[in-house]
C-alpha cells in the first residue's frame, strides 16, 4: 500500500502549520522526517495516519496493505503507552483482541516477542522493565498487526543515549530480516542517516520541504562514528542550522 500526500496545506486556526507538501512514502523503506521544533512533523504523521484532515490537499492510500494486515497505520510514540497493568504479552495482546483470531492470537504474540527479543520477559508487567525494553513492547505492539505503515514519532526521544544506540540496532536488525514501511520523525539527525533510507528536510513553521536526501548505504553497515554518516549529518545540520536557530527564536516569543 502506498501512502501519499498531495499539495497538502493544513492551518491551526489562522496559522499555516504546513504548507504545500507533496510527498510519497515508499513501501519497505524507513522515511525520516527532521524539521526545527514547532514544523509540524508531528501533525504531518497525524495526517498520514488519518487522524486529522488536512485543510488543504489530500492524503491518499493507493492499493492494499499487507496479508495479515490488522491495521494499516499504527502508530509508536517517545512514551510508549504501555497499559500498567498489564504483562508485557497482555499489552501486545491489546490490539489483537478484537479481532477474533483464536489460537492464531498467541502465534503472532510469540513471534513479534521474538523477534523483538522479548520472549523470556513476556509475564513481566511494564514497571519491571528499562525504558528500551518498553519502547521494544511498543514496537512488538505494532509490529502484531501487521501495519502497511508505522509512524513513529520521536521513538527513541525519552530513552538515554546508550539506550538508543541499542534500539537502533534492534530497529536496523528488524527491517533487515523483515522489511517494513516506516515514517520516522526525529528531531535527532544521527537518528535520520543511521535509520532513513530517505531523509526529508522541512523548514521552520509553516514547513514545507526544503530537501529531501537518499542515502544509499545498506542499514547494517551504518555504524556509529562512520566518517560518511557524520558527513550526512554535517550536510543536514547545515540545511537546518539557520531555520532551527529562527524557529527558536520564535517559539520564546509566542
Ligand atoms: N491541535 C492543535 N491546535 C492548535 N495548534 C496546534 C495543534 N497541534 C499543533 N499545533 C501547533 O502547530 C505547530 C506544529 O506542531 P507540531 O506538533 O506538528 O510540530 P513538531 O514539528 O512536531 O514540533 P516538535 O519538534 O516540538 O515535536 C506548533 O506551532 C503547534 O503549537
Ligand atoms: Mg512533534
Amino acid at each position: 500500500m502506498d501512502l501519499k500526500l498531495q499539495e497538502v496545506t493544513h492551518r491551526y486556526g489562522d496559522r499555516d502549520v504546513l504548507r504545500d507538501v507533496t510527498l510519497d512514502i515508499p513501501t519497505g523503506r524507513i522515511t525520516c522526517i527532521v524539521g526545527p521544533s514547532g514544523c509540524g512533523k508531528s501533525t504531518l504523521l497525524r495526517l498520514l495516519g488519518g487522524l486529522e484532515r488536512p485543510t488543504h490537499g489530500d492524503v491518499v492510500q493507493v492499493g492494499s496493505p499487507p496479508e495479515g494486515c490488522l491495521n494499516a497505520l499504527t502508530y509508536i510514540f517517545q512514551d510508549f503507552a504501555l497499559l500498567p497493568w498489564r504483562t508485557v504479552a497482555g499489552n501486545v495482546a491489546l490490539v489483537l483482541e478484537d479481532h477474533r483470531l483464536g489460537a492464531r492470537q498467541a502465534q503472532i504474540i510469540a513471534d513479534v516477542l521474538e523477534r523483538t527479543r522479548l520472549t523470556d520477559f513476556a509475564s513481566a508487567l511494564p514497571k519491571q522493565l528499562s525504558g528500551g525494553m518498553k519502547q521494544r513492547v511498543a514496537i512488538a505492539r505494532a509490529l502484531a498487526v501487521n501495519p502497511a505503515v508505522m509512524l513513529m514519532d520521536e521513538p527513541l526521544s525519552a530513552l538515554d543515549s546508550q539506550t538508543r544506540e541499542l534500539l537502533m540496532d534492534d530497529l536496523v536488525g528488524l527491517w533487515t530480516r523483515t522489511p517494513f514501511t516506516a515514517v520516522y520523525v526525529t528531531h535527532n539527525l544521527a537518528e535520520a542517516v543511521r535509520l532513513g533510507h530517505r531523509i526529508v528536510v522541512l523548514s521552520r513553521r509553516p514547513g514545507q520541504i526544503s530537501e529531501i536526501v537518499e542515502i544509499d548505504a545498506p542499514l547494517p553497515e551504518r555504524r556509529h562514528g562512520d566518517a560518511a554518516l557524520d558527513a550526512q549529518q554535517a550536510y543536514l545540520w547545515g540545511l537546518m542550522r539557520d531555520e532551527a536557530a529562527a524557529a527558536d527564536a520564535e517559539l520564546v516569543h509566542v
